[in-house]
């Protein structure tokens, strides 16, 4: 293949070229602060776009400044040719790029130009342009997923991957569970349930319906394809965290590039400008989601090109940043390379140095106090008020995976030393933190109920200062006796107790919980099935705010009323962490039972995005149907179901050396200062 055509036909290599020419405005930070300072407040409107153009003629790339406007260009020849040849544009020197940067008006657009220009500009592009042409999908599949369901499946999967534990079958083939079954199988042959086979076959049509194109190459999943809504909002756009089970679900499949793809087109918005009031957040930030926009070529009423427009937070509602993106890219950045066997993705420069902006901006000193990330309300998949500002555990669920994966995936070179070794230290601080302190069980928490206050010392017990009267008393009645979970924040006199699932699944799935602290987040669960599952998996938090409390925490927010949306509503999607989290554990038939549940209506309830109510039997309130995390969440069950293995992909063991570092770093008993100022360095 010519290296014209290599560029042209191949979006990771026109994803190469933007990321490259964003990453070297990055290097300049230093500079272009200066020069920001000196910018006028009125100039700082910011103009993010890719702008994608189609060209007849030769399919090579350049940047370009028209210095008159100060604004970047980055050029493509693409195939999504709409009307007439675009005028040509001349190479220009990379110091531009900061030049535009200062009026912080970005345009990359895609045009023809000499690949001499394009080479001259940096030994690296060449670099990554080789690398380019030398990946190929490897064509690893991970077989159909399809298939008769249900028990067959947990057995065959026990015999094939020896996951699942004798004990397990027994339990789960218990009285109830095998009426159950009676009660829906009779159900299934009389027609008033589909049949899993047809469940999934409705899923996967309805997940390629919601794929999106830019130039012509998939690159994400819509967040909801709902026919019956007349306000969209921006449910047309792809978000990060939602295409996660679609980008899990097409690598099962064997289907690469859609993933690979997503990977490298969100990795060239990471790095733009992004402003809201004119004041910019960090360089490594990930948007929350993005659209492709047909817009009118500049200049040129007769042709059209596609631009990608990202939101960081700057238009969504309550102008949340999007902590939860740069760290869900890093783990299916890490699933792409695992499943696909191509790790020529990971090792490129521009993805190596953008894991290295998240982790910058994750490690980035403060004014904390504790070894989790310190976030504002709304930062995560609970995107709007929720009372979880500080260090809610789903973020530092993701933010340990973000570590662990990226510490795997980033290749040794001298410059890196001291980010991996902050990494190194980071990991052992939070696994320590939040194994010790948001944890509870029975034990815990009555010695919570019992804690002295106001200690003043290293030697104190009550290190937060925590008031027993803040154990409500629904806790006391819930917490099983078997069982245990991690509290959903932890803050000076604060503890959150409200049971976060996303981020007690994630921590079962990378291994920040201890095996035992695992299995009692699945012994809770099923001590709590009516609660967590109820009639359509799962719970996003439990329980609800009520009354004066969700007037004062979420600010009388109608969509968060209590047991809707994030106020402990039902969610779908979280099928597949789930399920992720059972099979790690050996636990499958947890699952698989639940999976059970969701088919019962998911369809026939044209796939919501949440449920309502205490027992979650009602379709949302504003629930989306059609929602396409709901129908991947699904999916991504399934194929794990079917072939335990596989989840692999997503899962991180207990890392020996962390727990050797956790034993020796670790300050209980020993409270005295000297203990507490130990380093951790693995
Ligand atoms: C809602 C959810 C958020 C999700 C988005 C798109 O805002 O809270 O988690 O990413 O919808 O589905």
């Amino acid at each position: 293949m010519g290296a014209s055509n290599l560029i042209s036909e191949d979006p990771g290599a026109r994803a190469t070229i933007v990321s490259i020419c964003s990453k070297v405005a990055y290097l300049v930070k230093p500079l272009r602060s200066f020069f920001q300072s000196d910018m006028s407040l009125g100039a700082s409107k910011a103009v993010v776009q890719v702008l994608c153009r189609p060209v007849t003629q030769t399919g090579y790339s350049e940047y370009l400044v028209n210095s008159s406007d100060l604004t970047l260009h980055s050029t493509f020849q693409v195939k999504c040719v709409k009307k007439k040849p675009p005028r040509h544009r001349h190479s220009i020197r990379c110091s531009s790029m900061l030049l535009s940067q200062l009026r912080r008006i970005h345009q990359l657009r895609p045009m023809g130009v000499s690949l001499v220009n394009y080479m001259n500009y940096s030994g690296s592009w060449l670099q990554t342009c080789k690398c380019q042409q030398s990946e190929s999908a490897s064509g690893i599949t991970a077989g159909d997923g399809n298939g008769a369901w249900f028990v067959n499946n947990i057995e065959t999967s026990n015999s094939v991957n020896n996951l699942a534990n004798a004990k397990s079958i027994i339990e789960f083939q218990d009285v109830q569970q095998l009426k159950q079954e009676k009660v829906l199988t009779s159900k299934i042959a009389n027609g008033t349930i589909p049949d899993s086979f047809s469940i999934e076959e409705e899923a996967w049509d309805l997940l390629r319906e919601s794929i999106v194109h830019y130039c012509g190459s998939p690159i994400g999943t819509i967040a909801a394809k709902d026919p019956t809504s007349s306000n969209v909002l921006n449910y047309d756009q792809v978000f990060i965290r939602d295409f996660i089970p679609s980008g899990i679900a097409f690598l099962l499949k064997g289907e690469h590039d859609i993933v690979r793809n997503f990977i490298l087109y969100t990795l060239q918005l990471q790095s733009w400008e992004k402003t809201m009031d004119c004041h910019s957040p960090g360089q490594g930030l990930m948007p929350a989601s993005f659209k492709v926009r047909t817009v009118p070529l500049d200049g040129d009423d007769s042709a059209t090109e596609e631009v990608l427009d990202p939101d960081f937070g700057e238009a969504a509602i309550g102008r949340v940043a999007p902590v939860d993106s740069g760290l869900w890219w890093i783990i299916l950045l890490r699933a792409y390379g695992k499943c696909s066997g191509d790790l020529s993705v990971q090792e490129r420069i521009d993805v190596q140095t953008g894991i290295k902006m998240i982790l910058r901006l994750c490690l980035a000193d403060g004014f904390d106090m504790f070894p989790t990330l310190l976030v504002t309300d709304g930062s995560c998949m609970i995107d709007r008020r929720m009372g979880i500002h500080g260090h809610p555990l789903e973020i530092q669920a993701l933010f340990y995976s973000a570590l662990l994966c990226a510490r795997e995936m980033l290749t040794p070179e001298d410059g890196s030393a001291d980010l991996i070794r902050a990494l190194n230290n980071r990991l052992v601080a939070l696994s320590f933190h939040i194994r010790e302190y948001y944890w509870i069980d029975m034990k815990k928490l009555n010695e919570i109920y019992r804690y002295k206050t106001e200690e003043y010392s290293y030697d104190a017990v009550n290190k937060f200062n925590i008031y027993p009267d803040q154990i409500s008393p629904w806790l006391v009645e819930w917490m099983p006796n078997k069982g245990g979970y991690l509290i959903g924040n932890l803050q000076p006199a604060h503890m959150d107790f409200r049971f976060f699932s996303l981020g007690n699944l994630w921590s079962v799935v990378n291994s920040l919980a201890t095996m035992e602290q695992s299995h009692a987040i699945l012994d809770l669960i099923e001590a709590k099935w009516s609660d967590l599952v109820a009639e359509m998996p799962f719970k996003i938090c439990y329980p609800a705010l009520e009354g004066q409390e969700w007037q004062i925490i979420t600010g009388s927010d109608p969509k968060n009323t209590p047991w809707s949306y994030h106020n402990a509503g039902s969610w779908p999607t979280l099928l597949w962490q789930l399920t992720v989290a059972c099979i790690k554990m050996n636990r499958p038939h947890i699952a698989a039972k639940a999976v059970e549940i969701a088919e019962r209506r998911i369809s026939r309830d044209k796939w919501p995005e949440y449920y309502d109510t205490k027992r979650s039997r009602f379709i949302g309130k504003q629930s989306r149907l059609f929602q396409t995390w709901s129908i991947a969440g699904y999916l991504v069950a399934k194929l794990l179901l079917t072939d335990p293995s596989k989840a692999n992909i997503l899962i991180t063991e207990e890392d020996s050396e962390l727990v050797n570092a956790l034993i020796t770093a670790n300050p209980r008993g020993k409270r005295g200062r000297k203990n507490l100022k130990q380093t951790y360095i693995v």
